[in-house]
């Protein structure tokens, strides 16, 4: 029999049947690699048959009141939006060395001491180096099982046999069939792998976790293709230098995708982070210009941070605009608004920027902060400690409203933080009683007359 073969695109996992120099779908250049062709999906291969194959009506399909097993992790079940759906396949990426392994092993050992099930399986680490780890974070519940194993017709023998409630697999990119000739961790082998594992999961019930790697481009490893298939994907990211990792959805079929779960890596694995604001403002540099605190809303929670700008003369050429932990496009269309609205010389100016802590913010209600921090900095003048700002910024200097401010102004109260900025049209409309002192504003000159020119007004003497 002749071998069909495809070329695929590492990257993405776009096919073609012709070679080709660049991807048509990415753009990358010399990613596509001939392949055989995956033939996961040919009737009679699967051997599994879903219980339900005949329609019914919606009404008449009843709710296990028991679909979602819960790991009492709570940083780890709000992310994934109440506990682990039954069947359900969970892809968790992260940079290596960021605590994957750690985190799973965590989580099983939660659910194996609440007498679920589960396996654990390594295809790259052996059993003594896993047995090592879980000595070393305590792991060692009764129902937790190990193995050690990278072939997927074995993987998914075993499976079949020990019926565990809950499965992982630490890599995908590790597990490899004999029945395809490429290469462990190519992308035919992980899109094969994720379909028969998939497949193997919502026929059984078992819910089943997919470790993958992340490339150096911040995407999952080859497995774009693994992100369609998969009902939930999450996020294990944060910076080397800190303690402290975010457990992000940014895929759920079953829940929001806004949570994020905070946790810390000590010596003895992850512990979860119950009150991130008081971690992400410790060491906040006080009456310092350039800084300031900021209650951004991550899914339903708050979370101050402190936002750092640092502003100096651009010594030749171009001036820079770098940004951490947010769009630098945001930091360049909030410099320019700075420049044109208020008359701010930033254009010789190189501009510096850092949320700090190693979060990452994408929402806009942080552009004040971001606009304040600038400014701050710019003119050498520190912004008042206990003052919180918030608001989106428009290009033409308006500040907008955005959503669920009194969350915010609790959080804020909550820290001991006296006064916020915050825009009016979310004043006019604020519905809790609060402790804090409220100046709602409508545009960034008014902000920084209010921050910076003291004395101008009655009220810029209190902030
Ligand atoms: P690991 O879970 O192996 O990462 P991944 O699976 O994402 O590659 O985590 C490894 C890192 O975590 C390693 O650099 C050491 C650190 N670590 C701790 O700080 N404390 C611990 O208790 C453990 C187990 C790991
Ligand atoms: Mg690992």
């Amino acid at each position: 029999m002749k071998i069909k073969t495809v070329f695929n695109c590492q990257k993405c996992g776009y096919q073609s049947p012709k070679w080709l120099g660049k991807c048509p779908d990415c753009g990358e250049w010399g990613s596509l690699v001939e392949e055989e062709e995956t033939l996961s999906r040919r009737e009679g291969e699967r051997g599994w048959d879903f219980e339900e194959t005949t329609p019914k009506t919606i009404a008449q399909i009843e709710l296990d009141s028991e679909q979602r097993i819960k790991t009492k992790i709570a940083e780890f079940d709000r992310v994934l939006g109440g506990g682990v759906v039954r069947g359900s396949v969970i892809l968790v990426g992260g940079d290596p060395g960021i605590g994957k392994s750690t985190l799973l092993l965590q989580v099983l050992n939660q659910l194996g001491s609440e007498e679920v099930k589960v396996l654990y399986i390594s295809g790259e680490e052996s059993v003594i180096q896993t047995k090592v780890r879980a000595e070393r974070i305590n792991v060692n519940s009764p129902h937790l099982y190990i193995l050690t194993e990278n072939n997927l017709e074995r993987i998914i023998k075993i499976v079949k046999e020990l019926k565990p409630q809950i499965l992982v697999i630490d890599s995908i990119q590790t597990v490899y069939s004999l029945d395809l000739q490429s290469a462990p961790g190519s992308i035919s082998q992980v899109r094969d792998a994720s379909g028969k594992i998939i497949f193997l999961s919502k026929a059984t019930g078992i819910s089943t976790f997919l470790i993958g790697h992340v490339t150096k481009e911040g995407a999952i490893a080859g497995p774009r293709v693994l992100e369609h298939m998969v009902d939930t994907v999450l996020y294990f990211e944060g910076d080397r230098g800190h303690p402290y990792r975010i457990l992000r959805a940014v895929k759920n079929r079953f829940g929001s995708t806004n949570e994020i779960g905070v946790f810390e890596m000590k010596d003895t694995g992850l512990t979860e982070v119950l009150n991130p604001s008081e971690i992400f403002l410790a060491g906040r540099p006080e009456a310092e210009p350039g800084s300031v605190v900021v209650p951004s809303l991550e899914g339903s929670r708050p979370i101050l941070i402190e936002v750092q700008a640092l502003v100096s003369l651009t010594s030749f050429g171009i001036p820079r605009r770098m940004a951490m932990g947010v769009d630098p496009n945001r930091l360049s269309l909030l410099a320019a608004v700075l420049e044109r609205k208020v008359g701010m010389k930033l254009y010789n100016q190189d501009i510096f920027l850092n949320i700090a802590g190693g979060l990452r913010i994408s929402e806009p209600a942080v552009d004040l902060g971001l606009v304040c921090a600038v400014a701050s900095s710019l003119l050498d003048k520190p912004v008042d400690p206990s003052t919180v700002i918030f608001g989106e910024v428009g290009l033409a200097g308006e500040v907008r409203a955005i959503s669920q401010s009194e969350t915010r102004v609790k959080e804020a109260e909550k820290l001991g933080f006296k006064r916020c900025i915050l825009p009016k049209n979310n004043e006019k409309r604020f519905q809790a009683e609060s402790r804090l002192e409220l100046f709602g504003v409508s545009s960034i000159e008014e902000v920084l007359g209010l921050l910076f020119r003291k004395g101008s007004r009655e009220r810029s003497e209190k902030c």
